[in-house]
């Protein structure tokens, strides 16, 4: 091996260790290496956690905390990984399955895979690229991506970089006249769905408050406190009063908000975050077009419910009527298997993107969907379900059942 080669295999190893406390950056340092030389080949990457440690390496802590934390101690991120242990896929023999087809239509519009992108705000401070990488990646791979209100990079930009539109995400903030502004921007954008977050009326991020944002020096150098800094810098919020909002979270909302909504728009209009049977059935009743089961990846409370464990009835409640996806945790191909044997249509995939985002840009995007595609596929071949539609409730059970 040479030099430059061995330097990388360590530094690899370093980032890759989960018994090490100090950050790979500070390790990079340490020996005398800037952390922007903290490389691993895309060849290296063989599954979606191999690109986790590359994107430590290359973020700063804060931004790295950012990206990884959830709420409270964080517990619910782990569940929403430990959920998939409760449930055990039950394989049939003797199928042929040289032709296995991932190929599957979500409101009308058909996509090479079940699996999508969720919607993360601030690509940038991932890779320079950002939404445009992501959104190219995406469009290469033929992948549903929803996009967030709060991106770097205008929706007009996206879907142009992307030669089809988003799903638009709504944040609706606390202001009517907002929520209008932003709804009528995604429909001339030509956004053919909107996806509501209804799970953040309040949340308590203390790994990020711990690196004091709003008095940190270095936080300081490019963030500015308050709403100024949430939203004024964000392409979406251009030209609109911001004066009625304090903060990015809405916790007015209830379902005569969704009722409203559906009013302001003739667009399909999905609720993000929903997780119970109840609130599965109110959406129904209000004419909601679809759901996504969601915990916001545990960034919204710290319930210790994975979204796996609450599909299931949220599932049962809807009972094909209208098509659900769900994200939280989902790394595997058995994990994607799971949820669509589980009753959902679709999976949506929210760190794993980033950190191929922030490892390679476009291509480590690309690559993330790649694998997780290749192992859904063998996933398929292995259970004997050569077709989505194969996919039922009885290849998977409760574990210990
Ligand atoms: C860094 C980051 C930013 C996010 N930003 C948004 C957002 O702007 N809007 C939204 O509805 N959800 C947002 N989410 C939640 C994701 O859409 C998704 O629900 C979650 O990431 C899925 O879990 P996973 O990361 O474990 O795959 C964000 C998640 C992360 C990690």
């Amino acid at each position: 091996m040479d030099d430059l080669h061995s330097r990388r295999a360590f530094l690899f190893y370093l980032a890759a260790s989960p018994a090490l406390t100090l950050s790979s950056r500070a390790l990079a340092q340490e020996i005398g290496m800037a952390s922007d030389e903290v490389v691993a080949e895309i060849t290296d990457m063989f599954n979606l956690f191999d690109f986790e440690p590359i994107a430590k390496a290359k973020l700063t802590d804060a931004h790295f905390t950012y990206m990884a934390m959830g709420v409270d101690g964080n517990d619910t991120v782990e569940s929403n990984r430990e959920g998939f242990e409760h449930w055990q896929i039950r394989v049939r023999r003797l199928v042929d399955v040289r032709n296995i087809d991932l190929r599957t239509i979500f409101l009308g519009t058909q996509y090479a895979s079940p699996i999508g992108i969720a919607p993360c705000g601030t690509h940038t401070m991932f890779h320079p690229e950002g939404e445009l990488a992501v959104a190219r990646a995406s469009s290469s791979r033929d992948a549903l991506q929803l996009l967030s209100t709060v991106t770097t990079t205008s929706v007009e930009e996206v879907n142009q970089a992307r030669q089809k539109p988003v799903w638009y995400q709504l944040y609706p903030t606390e202001d009517w006249n907002i929520t209008q502004a932003l709804v009528r921007r995604a429909e001339e954008a030509g956004c053919p769905v909107i996806a509501v977050t209804v799970d953040l009326p309040a949340s308590n991020r203390e790994a990020i408050d711990r690196f004091h944002r709003t008095t940190n020096p270095d936080c300081l150098a490019c963030h500015t406190p308050g709403v100024e800094g949430s939203y004024a810098r964000k392409p979406m919020f251009d030209g609109l009063d911001l004066s009625g909002i304090s903060n990015s979270l809405a916790p007015q909302m209830d379902w005569a908000f969704v009722d409203r909504l559906k009013e302001l728009t003739d667009l399909p209009l999905l609720l993000k975050g929903i997780v119970t049977a109840e609130d599965a059935s109110l959406a129904l009743e209000h004419g909601v077009d679809g759901l996504v089961v969601s915990n916001h990846g545990g960034r919204s409370i710290d319930s210790r419910r994975a979204t796996i464990d609450a599909l299931p009835e949220v599932t049962e409640a809807i009972n094909g009527r209208i098509p659900v996806l769900v994200d939280g945790g989902f790394r595997r191909g058995t994990d994607v298997f799971k949820a669509l044997a589980l009753g959902a249509d679709g999976v949506c995939i929210g760190r794993p993107y980033l950190w191929g985002l922030t490892a390679f840009g476009q291509e480590g995007v690309e690559k993330v969907l790649d694998l997780i595609n290749r192992e859904l596929r063998i996933t398929m071949q292995q259970a004997g379900t050569p077709s989505l539609a194969d996919i039922t409730r009885q290849h998977v059970v409760r574990a210990g059942i």
